[in-house]
């Protein structure tokens, strides 16, 4: 019979509340004979606080063994800013090798938009996830002096780049309009710039069926809200598919409903799939957040492990959620899972 073992990293904030919720709705989906074994990992603000530790080795490996990762979120204010992002979030995106972070957006119904009604916007980022600006790779010199210089050196290899690309043009292949557009910023960055689209354009020639197109990041950010119909697979790097798709959100729906993967297509290792938001410690505990972006997180992870049709039936019921949702008194955290989990269970 069918199983899946799945880690939950809740973390800091309204991850805590939007996991509950995303378990919730997990759990009304699945059929009778899928055995779902969850296991929590303590990790995130309060454990650093208790002991120090932010993603101890043990826990690293015993994560290696689970079929996927769903996390909810991290980083506090009580925490130095980058000590939860490095040592716990992009640990685990770099030790499980997730080169692919995907983002989709599609304008679903009653959002509150500027582009309300553009039922055609439907794309998906893809986003590298392991290279570019986030390596770590820099230093700083004369630290806290006048004279202070700082490096932060963007690392693309001929590897990941084209190990991103193709999964890429893979996904434009298999969608209706079949277009892929490469973000960079070639006209300045130059050497990177120049191994993005030398490769991008080396595998579209094995694409012919996929019509591809470039734009700078600069202009691709005015594209987004003029234009997002023109988009059907972004392929980008660390750092501007960070920035794209905080923006997408914006446009398509708000950041409670962007959901993301990290994945390592391979299966060497599991994938981990979460909200694209931030932990909100300023409505955390409240019950307000909208658990709805987990929730498609959750259908991202479910089509990962090949189960399509529980999936779909996640995202339908939230087009169907949002289609009747009025706008007037704001549901709590828990109803809005709970309508889901109603939704998709019939
Ligand atoms: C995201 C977040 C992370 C990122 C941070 C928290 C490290 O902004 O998932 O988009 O920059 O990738
Ligand atoms: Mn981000």
């Amino acid at each position: 019979s069918r199983s899946i073992d799945l880690a939950v990293i809740p973390g800091d904030g309204i991850g805590q509340e939007v996991v509950v919720q995303g378990l919730k709705v997990l759990n009304a989906v699945l059929p009778q004979d899928v055995k779902l074994e969850t296991k929590e990992y303590d990790l995130g603000a309060q454990r650093w606080h208790r002991t120090g530790d932010t993603l101890p080795d043990a826990e690293l490996e015993a994560l290696k063994n689970h079929d996927a990762l769903l996390l909810g979120a991290i980083g506090d204010p009580s925490v130095p800013s980058g000590v939860l992002e490095r040592g716990l979030l992009l640990k685990l995106r770099f030790a499980f090798d997730h080169f692919i972070n995907l983002r989709p957006s599609k304008l679903f119904p009653n959002t509150a938009t500027p582009l309300a009604g553009r039922p055609d916007i439907d794309f998906v980022v893809v986003r590298e996830g392991t290279e570019g600006p986030y390596t770590g790779n820099g230093g700083s010199l004369r630290t806290g002096t006048p004279a202070e210089v700082a490096t932060e050196v963007s690392v693309n290899t001929a590897y990941g780049v084209e190990r991103v690309v193709r999964d890429a043009f893979e996904r434009a292949a298999a969608r209706p309009r079949k277009k892929l557009t490469l973000v960079h910023k070639n006209n300045v960055l130059v050497y990177a710039g120049h191994l993005w689209k030398n490769t991008f354009d080396k595998v579209a020639a094995e694409y012919p069926q996929v019509s591809t197109d470039y734009l700078h990041v600069d202009a691709a950010t005015i594209f987004f809200v003029t234009q997002p119909e023109r988009f059907d697979v972004i392929v980008t790097d660390n750092l501007f598919g960070d920035i794209l798709t905080d923006l997408a959100a914006a446009v398509t729906g708000g950041i409670g409903l962007a959901a993301s993967g990290n994945i390592n297509p391979t299966g060497a290792f599991p994938s981990m799939f979460e909200p694209v938001h931030g932990s909100a410690p300023d409505i955390a505990g409240q019950g307000k957040a909208d658990p709805t972006a987990t929730i498609l997180s959750v259908a991202l992870l479910l089509r990962h492990l090949g189960y399509d049709t529980e999936a779909t039936r996640i995202e339908d019921a939230v087009s169907a959620d949002l289609a009747e949702r009025d706008g007037g008194t704001a549901r709590t955290t828990d109803e809005i899972g709970d309508a889901l989990a109603v939704r998709v269970a019939s």
